[in-house]
């Protein structure tokens, strides 16, 4: 099965340093995508690609729209879409008052798969076609994430959570649970269809020492696998974790002294790291999450993006959503944020730099930019086509909008769901076969 797309392709080579750093993407203003079987086989110009391309080829022609890699969510909870729009004071009242008894429904499989349905919906919807979730502390939830994965075909990343103390009953496991479901889940999952399986204790304040034993040696165990977990997001927070392992010199370091702080450790928020932190995360390769939209909405704080990437010991950087902390299932708000939080430090972040981040950045960060977040010959058809004219306001201001950035910044800036006109999953359009 052949196929060949037409439009305006956008694909990054690497982070670009400023708004005119042509070098650092790929861009063909009547751009040929041609996919085998659900990968990218060549990219050029159209005329070239059509000339290279079987006489039966499908053609589809999404001229004048954009046409990108698929954006990826790095860290947001399956669970908590029906926890978004809860109104808290701060993460910890969120967490008790919300989050923790909507995340105990999910040990009936019936909930979790109905839920499932709704989450890859979204996904779908939002242009996000790999995104990094923490199930419940159930495994019935890791059942229905991955299950609902391979029904579409998607490369996913989850894990169940593992926490064994500081919330109610039904969301505990325990040390020999946590490792021993953790296992189950991998066997079950890991490597069936474009399924990650990520070790996935939820942050220190929700496991005992003796669970992070556990964790530590499922981390030995299974040194290819993702960890996923919570570092730094809010000051009652970090105080409260200190609290409870004294013998640390701080957050980082819980996490390091249990060896989990290695280049496949994805730490959700990192907002006020120490130098210290920032040196040992940036030595270890591990990355830092931001999840701008959650950051505001709970008031967690302003991460330094910029100030952690230009560091001479620079942090390797992802972005995501953070639902149902977050307020957005879009990664176009996501990025609209993180860019103003960035100017609230005094910082710019450039339009480029932002759909880096959300597509090949985020693969980088992943370790998984030879399969996805680019459009590069070889890897895995997962692509978006973008409409910067998608409303009556974004068409008034397309009009006068004259270059590529600015329509990538007018995306950003004004662009949600109703932007994404399709998602490929494998070559395959996802979003149009939608309810
Ligand atoms: N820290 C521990 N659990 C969570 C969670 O579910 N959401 C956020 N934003 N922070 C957390
Ligand atoms: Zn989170």
């Amino acid at each position: 099965m052949t196929t060949l797309l037409r439009g305006r392709l956008l694909s990054f080579k690497r982070l670009p340093q400023s708004l005119d750093d042509t070098d650092s993407y790929v861009y063909e203003s009547d751009g040929g995508l041609l996919i085998e079987n659900g990968v990218i086989a060549a990219i050029g110009p159209y005329a070239d690609i059509k000339a290279q391309a079987p006489a039966d080829v499908t053609e589809i022609d999404h001229r004048p729209h954009l046409i990108l890699p698929g954006f990826i969510d790095m860290h947001l909870h399956f669970p908590q879409m029906q926890v978004i729009a809860s109104y808290a004071a701060n993460l910890l009242e969120w967490l008790n008052t919300y989050t923790f008894p909507e995340e105990c429904r999910f040990v009936e499989s019936a909930h979790a798969e109905r839920i499932a349905t709704h989450f890859y919906d979204e996904m779908i919807r939002h242009g996000t076609t790999t995104a990094v979730a923490y199930c419940s502390v159930h495994k019935t939830s890791v059942d229905a994430y991955f299950t609902e994965a391979m029904r579409r075909n998607m490369r996913m990343v989850g894990g169940k959570v593992m926490m064994d103390r500081n919330a109610p009953q039904g969301l505990l496991d325990t040390p020999e649970m946590g490792y021993d479901e953790t296992r189950q889940v991998i066997a079950d999952w890991h490597g069936k269809g474009r399924n990650h399986v990520a070790i996935t204790p939820r942050f220190a304040i929700t496991s005992t020492p003796a669970q992070m034993e556990a964790t530590a040696a499922l981390a030995r165990e299974f040194p290819d696998l993702h960890i996923q977990t919570h570092l730094s997001e809010n000051h009652d927070e970090i105080a409260f974790t200190c609290e409870l392992y004294p013998e640390a010199i701080d957050y980082t370091d819980i996490y390091a002294r249990y060896g989990l702080l290695g280049p496949k450790s994805l730490f959700g928020h990192a907002i006020h790291l120490s130098e210290r932190e920032a040196d040992a995360m940036s030595e270890a390769g591990s990355v830092a999450v931001h999840c701008p939209t959650s950051n505001l909405f709970l008031g967690s704080g302003l991460f330094p993006l910029k100030a952690l990437a230009r560091r001479e010991k620079p942090v390797r950087i992802g972005v995501a959503t953070d639902i149902g902390g977050g307020s957005s299932y879009s990664m176009l708000r996501t990025m609209d944020e993180a860019y103003k939080i960035q100017q609230l430090l005094g910082e710019r972040l450039n339009p480029l730099e932002s759909y880096y981040y959300m597509t090949r950045g985020n693969a980088e960060s992943l370790s998984l930019v030879d399969k996805i977040g680019t459009l590069d010959a070889g890897t895995e058809a997962d692509l978006i086509v973008l409409n910067a004219a998608a409303t009556p306001a974004m068409a008034l201001k397309m009009e006068v909008t004259k270059s590529l950035t600015e329509e990538l910044f007018l995306l950003q800036t004004m662009g949600d769901d109703r932007a994404v006109v399709e998602t490929y999953v494998a070559g395959k359009p996802m979003k149009s076969i939608l309810q």
